[in-house]
């Protein structure tokens, strides 16, 4: 499906859905429920679509690990040349696996450990994303142990409201997120005090599933007057200047810019800049590029309400439990029968335990299998073994093919580890 917002290739063929040219009631018996399943075709019209978006001007998209690290999408992103936003030394160490040059890592985040400081220096990432004074000086610190001069950017916490879920929002002032542009000043005219650094540029990421463009404006209302007012006379100069994720998606009915109207709207506000553009998209390149198959294992009538409880729960995709995220439920098997309202529900013992609430779908039956769309981003990566459930399988379809590129996990699995 292509229009103006959402594109993906999950469609209907007849009364089968697809994922590509697989069709995915088969891909279902080989791989089991539940699983997630991701098209390597919308993962590239996404990259691509935004890349292109953004031709006019020297970038880098640094692909956010956190919205879905599976290993076989960070090869092929490490393949169409995108490099990567991390938050953590196991990122880290994937992104290395992947592929993806370490001179295109960005690595952000409130709590870097000096562990974690000293691995990405020793790998010599592109830069660190800096969120306080006393992360600069232990980055510093151990820059200097190492004999190292890493790059660092300031995050900038801008004070803008981006009208998301109150849990995605970063750059307002009671976050826990970056630095205000009083105290960036102060950095950068105090440089000298961090000589085991080069202070680099500035980074900004103010949330995620944002809808309004114009938040990202606002943001840069004031760090492009910043720099050019009170950087660049002093002799200051930014060489990258990174605009975080947080493109929102269309879930439901949201109306987000397409990658050629933000960049419209965005660049022209960069005119006289020289900075290298850095973006860091997680959910726009991921979230429509992938689903959560489940199989429906009991029909539960209850004083008139309907459940339809099904094998996978809020362990597998915790996104409706945790933000009430609205994600589509769809079956393998289009009957465009009578449709009911249902409450759509996993086997953990929670009454937060639910995919869907009061949801109009078509009427199911036990057996039956659905595809809880737009999972590819914070699905898989947020899962976890609540209940000691062994995490879902992923598979990846390209064109008329498909593999299973993580296993299901075992019961054995379950206990690897404990002593
Ligand atoms: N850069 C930084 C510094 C971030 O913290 C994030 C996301 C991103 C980039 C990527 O944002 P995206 O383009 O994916 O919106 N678990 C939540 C989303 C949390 C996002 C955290 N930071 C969810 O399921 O909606």
């Amino acid at each position: 499906m292509i229009s103006l917002y959402i594109m993906h290739d999950f469609n209907y063929r007849h009364k089968y859905l697809y994922a590509e040219d697989v069709r995915l009631v088969d891909l279902a018996k080989k791989a089991g429920t539940p699983a997630y399943v991701y098209s390597r075709k919308s993962f590239y019209d996404h990259f691509s679509k935004l890349d292109k978006a953004f031709r006019k001007k020297p970038h880098l998209i640094c692909y956010s690990l956190k919205a879905n690290s599976s290993l076989s999408i960070l090869r092929l992103l490490a393949g169409w040349g995108a490099g990567a936003d991390i938050v953590s030394g196991g990122e880290l160490y994937r992104a290395l696996c992947a592929g993806i040059r370490p001179e295109k890592i960005v690595y952000a985040g409130v709590g870097k450990t000096e562990d974690e400081i000293a691995y990405a220096i020793r790998k010599g990432i592109l830069l660190f994303n800096v969120e306080s004074l006393p992360e600069l000086s232990l980055i510093n610190e151990v820059a200097l142990s190492l004999g190292k001069a890493p790059r660092v950017c300031i995050r900038i916490n801008p004070d803008i409201e981006p009208h998301t879920h109150s849990y995605l929002v970063t750059g307002k002032k009671e976050t826990k997120f970056g630095i205000s542009i009083p105290l960036a000043r102060e950095i950068f005219s105090d440089r000298i005090k961090w000589p085991g650094v080069h202070i680099a540029g500035i980074h900004c990421h103010i949330g995620s599933q944002i809808i309004e463009i114009s938040a990202y404006q606002k943001a840069l209302k004031k760090i492009i007057p910043f720099i050019k007012k009170d950087l660049e006379p002093r002799g200051i100069s930014i060489e990258f200047l990174n605009i975080g994720g947080g493109m929102g998606i269309v879930y439901n009915k949201e109306t987000p810019a397409t990658p050629q109207n933000f960049s419209r709207k965005i660049l022209p506000l960069m005119k006289g800049l020289n900075a290298k553009l850095i973006l860091e998209p997680g959910r726009f390149i991921a979230g429509n590029s992938g689903i959560l198959l489940t199989r429906v294992i009991y029909i539960k009538e209850s004083w008139g309400k309907k459940f339809v409880v099904v094998d996978s729960g809020m362990n597998d995709l915790i996104r409706p439990s945790l933000y009430n995220a609205h994600h589509e439920i769809r079956p393998l098997i289009s009957k465009k029968g009578k449709r009911e309202r249902v409450d759509v529900v996993g086997p953990i013992c929670e009454s937060g335990d639910f995919l869907a609430k009061a949801r109009l779908i078509e009427e199911l039956k036990a057996g039956d299998i659905i595809a809880v769309m737009s999972a590819g981003a914070y699905g898989f990566t947020m899962s976890s073994n609540y209940n000691s459930r062994p995490r879902v399988p992923e598979v990846l379809v390209n064109g008329s093919s498909f593999k299973i590129v993580r296993k299901r996990e075992t019961y054995k699995d379950l206990i690897r580890g404990e002593l």
